[in-house]
């Protein structure tokens, strides 16, 4: 792009409702150093192994895919990967996606069998003309590029299938699930570059087919290398309902500190999504200037944050106070 039409790009980026995005960096406290922000209390080792890949000189992409992949291929968490709970038919279905400093993006959804769906997605970002695959199309083209066929149902899992099965428990919102949820992923490295990594069973005992908002691109994750990244956790509908994680990033782009931007749509989910007190919805955001935010419906959620040297899990603030 040559001088003048970066210029006229950036001045009207700039001006949009009202807000200067320019202005808004400028004002922001400047955190330094490579940053790894992660849903639930599985962000901690998330962030470890997401930490050391950029410590080895891997890339922001790496960093991310590397980090959920410790959650996805750990059998004890039962919102992820390998032990994730079935739907209501027994099958273990998976959904995630990916999406690098430079707008790529790549997602699985409805993915059975394999460990890694993050994985996965990123084979497609990189390797295809394509954005997203779902199903045995999914599947297929991983194992066509060497990933392995799995039993993704744990006896763990299994079990607690069988007995909500008996009981006819059928899909409903859960609150903060065991602590964990949907990973989401977002970090930026010491060059100041943005990637992210979203990766999830999904809602147990969801209808066979059900696809949430975990591998949708500005759902469950986005990534704007300009501005900053988002991501999701909870039930899927309300996040998908309202384009969440590129909500949060549009609103910062538009001057909101990463925290005032997951305020706006956990409140706007809460005006616009009728059954709102009833489920957990919660996101997390990092922004350029290294500022981070998170907020969520219901309280007990909490988030892994990784810098200057310390990665802590921290407790979101929530519009309910009720746990
Ligand atoms: N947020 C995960 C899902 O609803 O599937």
């Amino acid at each position: 792009m040559n001088s003048r039409r970066r210029f006229l790009s950036l001045s009207t980026l700039g001006t949009v409702s009202g807000f200067s995005t320019l202005k808004a960096f400028g004002q922001a406290k400047r955190v330094d150093g490579p940053i790894v922000l992660s849903t639930w209390n599985s962000g901690i080792p998330a962030n470890n192994r997401a930490f050391q890949v950029l410590q080895e000189g891997g890339s922001v992409l790496d960093c991310v895919e590397k980090g959920v992949n410790v959650i996805e291929s750990d059998p004890n968490n039962r919102t992820v990967g390998i032990g994730g709970f079935p739907d209501e038919e027994g099958h273990v279905t998976l959904d995630a996606c990916i999406m690098d400093e430079r707008q790529r993006c790549g997602s699985v959804a409805f993915l059975q069998h394999i460990e890694n769906p993050v994985s996965v997605a990123r084979r497609i970002m990189e390797d295809t003309k394509h954005v997203m695959l779902v199903g045995e199309g999914a599947l297929n083209f991983a194992l066509r590029n060497g990933f392995e066929k799995k039993v993704l149902l744990t006896e763990k899992t299994l079990t607690a299938w069988k007995k909500r099965k008996a009981e006819a428990i059928a899909s409903q919102p859960e609150i903060n699930v065991e602590n964990h949820d949907t990973i989401g992923l977002v970090a930026r490295n010491a060059d100041g570059n943005l990637a992210g990594a979203c990766t999830t069973s999904g809602v147990a005992m969801k209808l066979h087919g059900r696809v949430g908002d975990s591998p949708i691109i500005g759902a469950g994750l986005y990534v704007d290398n300009d501005v900053g990244a988002a991501a999701a956790t909870g039930w899927g509908e309300a996040v998908l309902e309202n384009a969440g994680s590129a909500m949060v990033v549009e609103l910062m782009r538009h001057g909101r500190t990463p925290q005032q931007a997951c305020e706006e749509i956990v409140n706007r989910i809460a005006k616009k999504f009728e059954n709102w007190r009833n489920i957990q919805v919660g996101f997390i955001a990092l922004n350029k200037a290294g500022e981070i935010g998170a907020f969520a419906i219901q309280s007990g959620f909490s988030y892994a944050h990784h810098s200057g040297g310390k990665n802590q899990l921290i407790k979101s603030t929530s519009l309910l106070n009720n746990a």
